[in-house]
């Protein structure tokens, strides 16, 4: 399927009147764009822009460089990246620093599939990185751009092969000059004009060439997304200084989690001695329905790898998966 106008100049058009200024959007020669650029793509990966600004600015108030990032023990990093949720995020976020200062000497290599090896960069953000850093003619292919681009042709973006359409529009889509800015633009256009629900059709300026727009047959959006339950048994110590004891070791990569062992199912409840069953409620994170059947026991002692946290201090530093839990346990006071 080609495309037959001119889309880099149209969507650099509205970007440069309408993007917005978001901390991590640095000058092309600004020394910190390898750095802001990356850490604001680990953060922006499962999280939304307003989320990730507040988190992005304190984060590089206390840490400003690249080189002193990879420089800081694990513990520190973890705590900056509290409220931000995806842990494992921030780990991989302190290797690949510690890589790139030591192998590549401060610098991002320049393919993609040196740029894939680093932890935790898939498909999508090398290409964002290899785009916004070192103007690559690359597409950044996250939801927002899929979207984008299944509406210019008007076809559902699970029939699409991307990987040939872009082949067959390459000559189209780059621009020497601002493929950086134009990686950009797609994912702001797709966040701000073409949206998932009420694209704003009547004020884009790509509607007289948009086939979705155009069409009386629109495309409709394949919606089976794949929900995986898991079921998960909650055992929670609770101290009558209205205290829970919280472990960073767990299965699921929370930090302050609670000790979470899955379980088959959960129809049946443990009726042991020790622990009280205080009741089953489900929390779904991305596409995943977890249904936890949560237990407690009041006790002065815990396992050793546990720490005793406040229920009521410190709330907002909680990822909202424990919050959930702190917030059942409460009735218990
Ligand atoms: N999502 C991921 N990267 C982004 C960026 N650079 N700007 C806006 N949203 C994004």
């Amino acid at each position: 399927m080609h495309i037959n106008f001119n889309l880099p100049k149209k969507i650099l058009a509205w970007y440069d009147n309408n993007k917005r200024h978001l901390p991590w959007r640095v000058g092309k020669r600004s020394t910190k764009k390898l750095y802001y650029r990356l850490l604001s793509e680990f953060m922006l990966q499962q999280t939304q822009v307003k989320t990730v600004i507040p988190h992005f600015q304190k984060f590089t108030k206390k840490i400003k460089t690249l080189n002193s990032l990879s420089m800081c023990s694990e513990k520190k990093i973890l705590k900056l990246w509290e409220g931000l949720g995806y842990y494992r995020r921030a780990k991989n976020l302190l290797s690949t620093s510690k890589i790139l200062v030591k192998r590549y000497n401060s610098k991002l290599p320049k393919t993609i599939d040196k740029v894939k090896e680093l932890p935790g960069i898939g498909n999508y953000t090398a290409n964002a990185l290899l785009g916004l850093v070192y103007n690559q003619p690359v597409i950044a292919l996250d939801g927002n751009v899929k979207r984008v681009f299944s509406r210019i042709i008007n076809k559902d973006e699970n029939k699409i092969n991307f990987e040939k359409f872009f082949d067959l529009n390459k000559s189209k889509l780059f621009n020497e000059k601002r493929n950086s800015d134009f990686v950009e633009a797609l994912m702001e256009f797709g966040a701000l004009i073409c949206k998932p629900k009420d694209p704003e059709c009547k004020i884009c300026s790509l509607n007289k060439s948009c086939k979705y727009f155009n069409s009386s047959r629109k495309f409709k959006k394949n919606k089976n997304k794949i929900i995986k339950n898991r079921y998960y048994n909650i055992f929670c110590y609770i101290n009558k200084k209205k205290q829970i004891a919280l472990t960073k070791k767990n299965n699921l990569g929370f930090l302050n989690e609670f000790n979470l062992p899955e379980i088959k199912d959960g129809k049946n409840i443990l009726i042991t001695k020790d622990w009280k069953f205080l009741k089953k409620y489900n929390n779904s994170i991305s596409n995943k329905k977890l249904s936890i059947n949560l237990y407690y026991k009041f006790s002065n002692t815990k396992p050793k790898s546990f720490t005793w946290h406040s229920i009521e201090k410190n709330k907002e530093f909680i990822p909202s998966f424990t919050k959930k839990i702190f917030n059942q346990v409460s009735i218990l006071f």
